[in-house]
């Protein structure tokens, strides 16, 4: 399954790493470079041997079922589930040691794949999308059939890039994907109107160090408040003004990908506009890369922007 912007992943098994370890290194970096230049790596197969009581739990839970929230959501780093409130706690232990043994897996089987970013990353969130993403009644800004690249409002990256691993586990439809041309792309045609010079005016301007001030004292006194750079201001705008661009909806170049079931695609997902079409049961594991982490860092989204802008975008 190779096309344009996809790879499928050779010589290379969950099982088994790479099948021939004196390539491993030049291999490795190669599939790298391909995510870097806005590929998404494809493997037909899933990178965590679930059992079929597993995968039969993970069917079971109902878009109706009062027990999850909008999105089922695990931190490896503190071990924590959130998302997932059911009134029968063995249900909530099974759900967690899932999403557990799904992420460790996860960072396993990226650990092999990817061991330069391994090396820098920061592990992020797993999450769980258990329902169907046809025809989801969701406001305009939380659709994922629009094309959107991706940013957190809570957790600022300060030009780190979003790598996440994909697993569709359902076992007979396909998760159904647009995308665009890349960022770059898109970065030349709508940064302006999106906002970048606002940002970066007000970034130049005195009142920033007044700003900052009041952030130190927030965390001073304990008060948590994400501490966006320029570049996380703009990358959260850039993912609204994507959906909210009916022109750019409908009329941008669409790039349609079925990854069919059981298989599992690794992108970079501020890299890579996206929409998810249709498809249920998919998994995620996501991790922050940072820009010195990559082999050539003026593909990042952060170093193509303050190319645009002319000044840093992150300080
Ligand atoms: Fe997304």
């Amino acid at each position: 399954m190779t096309g344009k912007y996809l790879t499928e992943i050779e010589g290379f098994t969950r099982e088994s790493g790479w099948a021939d370890p004196s390539q491993a290194s030049a291999a490795s970096r190669a599939y790298a470079e391909r995510l870097e230049d806005g590929n998404i790596l494809f493997l037909p197969s899933l990178p965590h041997a679930f059992s079929p009581e597993d995968l039969k739990f993970l069917y079971s839970l109902d878009q109706d079922d009062s027990a999850i929230h909008k999105n089922i959501s695990y931190r490896p780093k503190q071990d924590i589930l959130r998302g997932f409130g059911s009134s029968q706690p063995e249900k909530v232990e099974t759900m967690h040691r899932i999403m557990r043994e799904y992420s460790a897996g996860v960072v396993k089987m990226m650990s092999a794949l990817l061991p330069a970013y391994a090396a820098k990353w920061t592990l992020d969130y797993a999450s769980y999308r258990p329902y169907e993403e046809e025809n989801r009644d969701l406001p305009l800004h939380k659709r994922n059939d629009l094309v959107h690249t991706d940013a957190f409002p809570s957790r600022p990256t300060h030009g780190g890039l979003i790598l996440r691993c994909f697993t569709n586990v359902n076992p007979a439809q396909p998760r159904v994907w647009s995308t665009t041309a890349r960022f770059p792309t898109l970065a030349k045609q709508y940064a302006a109107d999106a906002g970048l010079p606002k940002i970066v005016a007000r970034e130049a301007s005195p009142l920033r160090g007044v700003r900052k001030g009041l952030n130190a004292l927030k965390s001073a006194v304990g008060i948590k408040s994400p501490n966006h750079s320029a570049y996380d201001l703009f990358m959260l705008g850039f993912h609204d003004y994507l959906k909210e661009n009916t022109s750019f909806q409908t009329d941008a170049e669409k790039f349609r990908t079925d990854f069919p079931p059981l298989s599992t695609w690794i992108t970079f997902t501020d890299v890579v506009p996206h929409a998810v079409l249709s498809g249920r049961y998919a998994l995620e594991q996501t991790f922050i890369v940072p820009v010195n982490a990559l082999f050539d860092a003026s593909k990042s989204p952060v170093r193509v922007l303050e190319s645009i802008a002319g000044t840093s975008l992150v300080s």
